[in-house]
């Protein structure tokens, strides 16, 4: 059962009824104000730091599931009756209701008794505020008079201690109302600099700012008081719960229409020029009124909606494909590429799953993400890449995570991650694929953000490979640490008391646990560092790269094979994990698809072999499960992963992020059929039609989908932020329709389904536009390239010599 339809050309998704099985959300915000915004208009804003800096008031884990955002009240003067355009919070019998979330806005709007409502909410690429652009329309043929209220409830900043320390902050919050602005200020007195506002393009009736006066007490905002009795009182909201609530009056004739604006903004001012006049306790407003003003014009507004247009236009730009299936298309052309930019604004911060006030920007995530958003900003991904690596430690090992505001290391998560360090080479790695940006290895950086400590790139690169040699363990696997890239897998935690933090108690020396899958990750890393170095002219350091690769390939063979399929690790007792001897979590996703991708075994067939296992073992109609058999009991030794009920998240769900790690270790070995089918079997789009199963947004992918042993398979769930976004863009368009950036050029190496009689991609890859025409021609997968009606060797495309270059691939 579906809940609404994908509008391709509009780049949109239309949601037809507002009850989807969860709140279906969009993000607004590219640079720095950003906002989460529900089919329903639910959700909250914040600046940079969904922690730190956080605009509006959301409360999680609510009943109902999603109350709070930004709710428009419209009443009937003629009856008192009143509803909202987004449905929440009244839940009216909204008529013609639709949400239409595209790249960057999401237009919510319905009918009610012949008024018409429709709000269009974006974030214009280069103001920290977000617009709420109203149109209300008469359908019917008599005169209408209404009355309409906007209404926010604005968070004190810091987002955990909002929702935690009320004694203060019950007592501390301020505002200002000038004209149709209300300014919140809430610690501006003393040591902030910064303040938000809720603008009105129309002169008010009135308006409130303290909640309980716009509520009425025991009230939700399903039923306001303010707008049940059409009254507002101008509360000043001193202490308690301030909001921001504009009342005015709306006369409409039959047919006419009346557009109203809304801002919802943030604002620094200077420090010493917080105040005007300056010995007053007054906000000083010079500097954010023409920001209000010219984005209170409407001209302004939909110049900047155009401009939010466009500059989708160029990201996406970057690749279009035209292939025989739409799932394919609409991911690739739209979807799969915007989550990417989600996940490379967020990474694991602010969803609906994840609070804001938890984890900020993950070391590996932000490495991993990069991989799905290089291409579109590139600009951006050097940054993001020297930021990482500004927060390395010096004997190359990895905060975990860094608030974005500070861009510091967070020291209550700490390090030890001993994955962490290789995703830093493959991320750099992937940045010099795409831009030839070499550079950047020259960049000095310091560690953990020290001044004074700075060393080029390159260094902190060689240090990632050196942090795995350092700490081997005793069969010359890597240690793992507190965990690998599966966060759950807590070999050295043991952990017995309730709360402990899974990840980052341990309580073993960690000397002996090693993992298979940093392994993999140490070969890859290994191998692309060697390729760098030949590009640099070190041979020397480029074969010792080699040679440290082909060994721990070696020691795969040796230590990490268990006859069938790879080994997931060895726990503190030097056991194995991940073997058919266990009882349980006999075979683990993660070191089949990642040995395959590194090389390990490609031409031994025991690659093949273990993704053979992975088809037997762990695929299912929903994609392909973590492990099996899932942990029936809590593993002291095992650590979080055996403490889920069996198939959910990392104790065998479908772990989404994983499942294109075995995509491409299927197209690496060439079955493209195997490789698509897989892809489309998580495949968000393609999930639509089960939309009541998989509940999430069918738009984007959810981390999870709940695994055969749970009782809901085929439930998706922590929608958003996850890897998943990255890896499977990667898979689909660098390995199955073979579109791959390399360090000399453009590779175009398709290893496609058999039914497929080809595609067309056009790819914007080092200034020039390549056209790219794929046929199918026989059975097998034997390429022949011609490059602007050329022949060429091989499918490696040298570099461009002019602005467009015209590929034509034969397969079969
Ligand atoms: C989750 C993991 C996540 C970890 C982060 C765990 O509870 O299951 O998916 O990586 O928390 O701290
Ligand atoms: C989600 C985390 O963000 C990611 O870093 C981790 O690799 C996966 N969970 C698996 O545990």
């Amino acid at each position: 059962m579906r809940f609404g339809y994908f509008d391709d050309a509009n780049r949109e998704y239309v949601i037809t009824r507002p009850d989807t099985p969860l709140p279906w959300i969009n993000y607004l915000g590219m640079q720095n104000y950003f906002s989460l915004v529900s089919n329903t208009a639910g959700g909250y804003a914040f600046y940079q730091d969904a922690r730190l800096r956080r605009i509006t008031r959301y409360r999680y884990n609510n009943v109902p599931l999603d109350m709070g955002g930004r709710y428009l009240y419209l009443r009937d003067q003629a009856n008192g009756e009143f509803w909202s355009p987004t449905w929440m919070p009244t839940r009216h019998n909204a008529e013609d209701y639709t949400c239409r979330h595209g790249l960057g806005y999401s237009l919510i709007g319905s009918a009610y008794r012949g008024i018409r409502a429709d709000v269009r909410f974006f974030v214009p690429l280069d103001a920290s505020l977000e617009i709420w652009d109203l149109a209300v329309e008469n359908l019917s043929d008599t005169p209408r008079s209404l009355s309409l209220f906007s209404s926010v409830e604005f968070c004190l900043w810091d987002a955990l201690d909002d929702a935690t320390n009320f004694q203060r902050n019950l007592n501390i919050g301020e505002v200002e109302v000038e004209g149709s602005v209300i300014y919140h200020k809430t610690e501006y007195r003393e040591r902030r600099d910064h303040f938000a506002y809720f603008a009105c393009s129309e002169p008010l009736e009135g308006f409130e700012t303290q909640r309980e006066a716009f509520l009425g007490p025991y009230r939700g905002w399903e039923n306001p008081q303010a707008v049940e009795s059409d009254h507002t009182a101008h509360s000043l909201g001193v202490g308690w719960s301030p909001v921001g609530v504009h009342h005015l009056r709306l006369n409409l004739a039959p047919g006419s229409k009346q557009r109203v604006i809304f801002l919802l903004g943030y604002h620094e001012n200077p420090l010493d020029d917080k105040f005007s006049p300056p010995d007053s306790q007054t906000i000083h407003k010079g500097t954010v009124t023409p920001i209000i003003k010219k984005y209170l014009d409407p001209v302004h507004v939909d110049q900047a909606f155009d401009a939010l247009r466009a500059a989708w236009d160029d990201l996406l730009g970057v690749l279009q494909v035209g292939s025989p299936n739409e799932h394919v298309d609409r991911m690739v052309n739209i979807w799969n590429a915007y989550q990417c930019m989600v996940t490379f604004n967020l990474s694991r911060s602010a969803s609906y799953f994840e609070s804001g006030i938890g984890r900020g920007m993950g070391f590996r995530d932000s490495n991993q993400d990069l991989l799905g958003f290089v291409q579109m900003v590139p600009e951006r991904a050097r940054q993001r890449l020297l930021d990482l690596a500004a927060t390395q430690l010096e004997n190359g090992g990895a905060y975990h995570q860094y608030q974005p505001l500070t861009k510091r290391g967070n020291d209550a998560v700490g390090s030890n991650f001993n994955d962490d360090p290789a995703w830093l080479v493959l991320g750099a790695a992937a940045y010099l694929k795409e831009t030839g940006d070499w550079d950047i290895l020259e960049e000095p950086v310091p560690y953990e953000n020290q001044p004074g400590t700075e060393a080029p790139l390159l260094e902190h690169l060689q240090r990632c490979i050196q942090y795995t040699l350092d700490r081997l363990g005793p069969h010359g696997l890597p240690l793992i640490g507190r965990a690998d890239w599966n966060d759950c897998l807590n070999l050295n935690t043991f952990s017995d008391q309730p709360g402990e933090s899974f990840q980052t108690t341990t309580n073993r020396d960690g000397k002996v646990a090693e993992s298979v899958v940093i392994a993999a990750l140490f070969i890859m890393a290994a191998k692309e560092l060697s390729a760098i170095n030949v590009h640099l002219g070190l041979a020397d350091e480029s074969d010792r790269l080699n040679h440290l690769a082909a060994g721990m390939t070696e020691t795969v063979w040796e230590h990490g094979w268990d006859g069938d399929w790879f080994l997931r690790a060895y726990d503190h007792f030097g056991d194995v994990v991940g073997s058919k001897t266990c009882t349980e979590g006999k075979i683990f996703i993660e070191p089949q698809g990642l040995c395959a991708m590194a090389g390990v075994g490609i031409e031994e067939g025991l690659a093949g072999r273990a993704l053979k296992a992975v088809e037997n073992y762990l695929a299912t109609e929903h994609g392909i499960l973590l492990l099996q058999p899932a942990f029936k009991q809590y593993y002291l030794h095992l650590g979080e992963i055996s403490s889920y009920p069996p198939g959910y998240k990392e104790n065998a769900s479908v772990f989404c992020h994983t499942n294109p790690w075995v995509m491409i270790a299927e197209a690496i070995l060439g079955d493209g059929d195997r490789a698509l089918d897989y892809y489309l079997r998580i495949n968000p789009s393609q999930r639509e039609e089960i939309s009541d199963l998989h509940r999430c947004e069918p738009y984007v992918y959810a981390q999870t989908i709940a695994g055969t042993d749970s009782t809901s398979f085929g439930e998706a769930k922590n929608s958003w932020l996850t890897g998943t976004a990255a890896w499977n863009y990667v898979a689909i368009t660098q390995w199955i329709l073979g579109i791959r950036p390399e360090f000399d050029g453009l590779r175009v190496e398709p290893v496609l389904p058999h039914g497929w009689d080809g595609f067309q991609a056009t790819r914007k890859f080092r200034g020039a536009t390549y056209e790219i025409q794929v046929v199918r021609q026989g059975k097998g997968n034997a390429l022949s390239l011609s490059v602007d009606g050329e022949p060429i060797k091989g499918t490696l495309i040298p570099a461009p010599t002019a602005d467009k270059v015209a590929v034509k691939a034969v397969i079969g």
